[in-house]
């Protein structure tokens, strides 16, 4: 079989069939200044060939003198194909609702485009109150088109339904790469409304399926189809470090005192896990734990936890997106059918949604840049000022869970920068949403707790040893000094350990 009927056994439907395309021609059907809904989260399921085209197209253009940027939408971070083309070609005029591709960050913190940092479960919702304008485009990489002309998801579910529902026009990439078995994995809940309209979410549990396997699609409305066969973005996990696996420890011991107090169940109850080779080193530390059969009700499958599946200890786990290593990703093509009956894939506003994290109950365990004496976090600003990737779904799921935990190491870059400061330059989580601190150093568990009493704890607890004298100093000197006392600050000082870092490269 020649590899273009390998590709065209994806697709099923003759209507579709008919117009398959080269990217480069599918490229050259949008404009500048074109709004373009497309497919990626967190380095999977993101369309691989179009954007290359459309971005060398770009270039081509830039070269002549005439101007060309378009408005790129996605689901979350996507890869070199995606934001790393269309940076290098100086081709986006504005970006939502995450990133972490380093060309496209550096063009962001330049201020040459807009960037709109948002929460992951409001960008369906915002594109319907039509607040992005016009969606010209949907971009969309699928694993197969059936026979009676519905899309099977690949490796993210993202946006990916309403990019399809509001677009004028799609564009979809048929990626052989993907595995065939990905078929079921997904659950395409398509009850969701606009105010007043909206009803209750009918999940009750994060094993519950509630939608359909495939994406619905107007066929008038696809002007291209395009076979690839590309990787995702599959970056390896570092294998966990001396911190990680303290910062692993020191939750776990935690998990199991509230289970012991019988504030959660031995099972736990649906884990969320942020991004991160920490949130990883969590995963890797709970397979050695006491509690199960847990589940998960979360953003991102990492390696972990197809790992906790494996040992046994994580029955299933719900989520919108893989984010795995490239071992990984070529484990899970291989075994699909295995984890199929264990992995569901869903939009993100759901797998994300405020109500179901509510009911459901999540422990909430996500990642911080720095977070200040009082537990105000700040997940996505270097010094305030400088965009790391973004707020992501950390948000949708701190301020609803059951539990909010954030992780860090106690310091970066070497130890120049505390990851504890006396303010946060710059706030994604606001106190009342950060329930517990971990770093290496140990756990500030700031549950019914009031400010001050946190700070102690905070202090004490998760500051490094190089920085909690300073951090005391600071804290004690606002006691005597700050304008009010219920949460103690120095206003001419409390920025001043960023700044030093600004003029000296080191906060100390
Ligand atoms: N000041 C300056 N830089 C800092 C910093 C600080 N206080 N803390 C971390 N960084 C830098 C690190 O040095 C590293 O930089 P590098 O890439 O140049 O080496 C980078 O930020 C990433 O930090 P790292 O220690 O590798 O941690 P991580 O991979 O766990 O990422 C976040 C931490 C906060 C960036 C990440 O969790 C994130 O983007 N969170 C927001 C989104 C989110 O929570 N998503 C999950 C929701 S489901």
């Amino acid at each position: 079989m020649t590899i273009r009927a390998k590709l065209s056994s994806r697709i099923l439907h003759s209507g579709m069939a008919s117009r398959i395309m080269s990217a480069e021609d599918a490229a050259a059907l949008i404009g500048p200044g074109a709004t373009i809904g497309m497919s990626g989260f967190t380095g999977s399921g993101y369309p691989k060939a179009v954007p290359v085209a459309l971005a060398a197209r770009i270039e081509a253009s830039h070269a002549a003198g005439t101007p060309f940027r378009v408005r790129i939408l996605t689901g979350a971070s996507t890869g070199p194909e995606l934001d790393g083309a269309l940076a290098r070609a100086d081709g986006i005029d504005f970006r939502l609702p995450y990133n972490s591709d380093p060309l496209l960050r550096d063009r962001i913190n330049r201020g040459e485009m807009d960037y709109v940092d948002m929460h992951l479960s409001q960008v369906a919702p915002m594109v319907w109150e039509g607040l992005y304008g016009n969606l010209d485009f949907a971009v969309v990489e699928v694993s197969g088109i059936t026979a009676d002309g519905a899309l099977i998801p690949s490796s993210s579910v993202g946006n990916n339904k309403t990019w399809i529902d509001r677009a004028d026009k799609v564009i979809l990439e048929v990626n052989r790469w993907q595995s065939e078995a990905l078929d079921g994995m997904h659950d395409i809940y398509y009850g969701t409304r606009l105010p007043p309209d909206r009803m209750p979410i009918p999940l009750t549990a994060p094993d519950q399926r509630i939608g359909e396997p495939h994406f619905r699609i107007d066929m008038s409305k696809v002007v291209a189809v395009v076979e690839t066969d590309s990787p995702d973005r599959n970056a390896p996990f570092s294998a966990p470090d001396g911190t990680a696996k303290a910062i692993a420890g020191h939750l776990i011991d935690f998990l199991a005192h509230e289970v012991k107090m019988g504030r959660l169940p031995r099972a736990l109850l649906p884990l969320q896990s942020g991004v991160g080779n920490v949130p990883n080193a969590v995963m890797a530390g709970l397979i050695d734990s006491p509690f199960e059969p847990m589940t998960a009700f979360t953003e991102v499958i990492q390696d972990g936890m197809l790992d906790m599946i494996d040992a046994g200890k994580l029955r299933m786990a719900s989520a919108t997106a893989f984010s795995l290593s490239p071992e990984r990703a070529t484990d899970l093509n291989a075994r699909a059918e295995h984890y199929r009956t264990k992995l569901i894939l869903r939009p993100q506003e759901i797998s994300n949604h405020p109500e179901l994290v509510r009911r459901l109950g999540c422990i909430a365990m996500n990642g911080l840049i720095e977070a200040d004496i009082y537990g105000n976090v700040n997940s996505t600003h270097v010094m305030g000022s400088k965009i790391q990737n973004g707020i992501g779904g950390s948000g949708d799921f701190a301020r609803n869970a059951y539990m909010s935990i954030f992780m860090t190491p106690s310091t970066a870059k070497g130890g120049k920068i505390s990851a504890i400061v006396p303010m946060a330059s710059h706030t994604d989580h606001i106190s009342q949403d950060v329930q517990v601190i971990v770093t290496e150093q140990g756990l500030a568990d700031l549950r019914g707790l009031a400010p001050r009493k946190r700070a102690e704890k905070i202090i004490a607890n998760c500051a490094h040893p190089d920085y909690r004298p300073m951090l005391e100093d600071y804290f004690a000197r606002a006691r005597r000094e700050s304008f009010g006392q219920h949460a103690p600050h120095l206003l001419t000082e409390a920025l001043s350990w960023h700044q030093r870092f600004v003029e000296t490269g080191s906060m100390k």
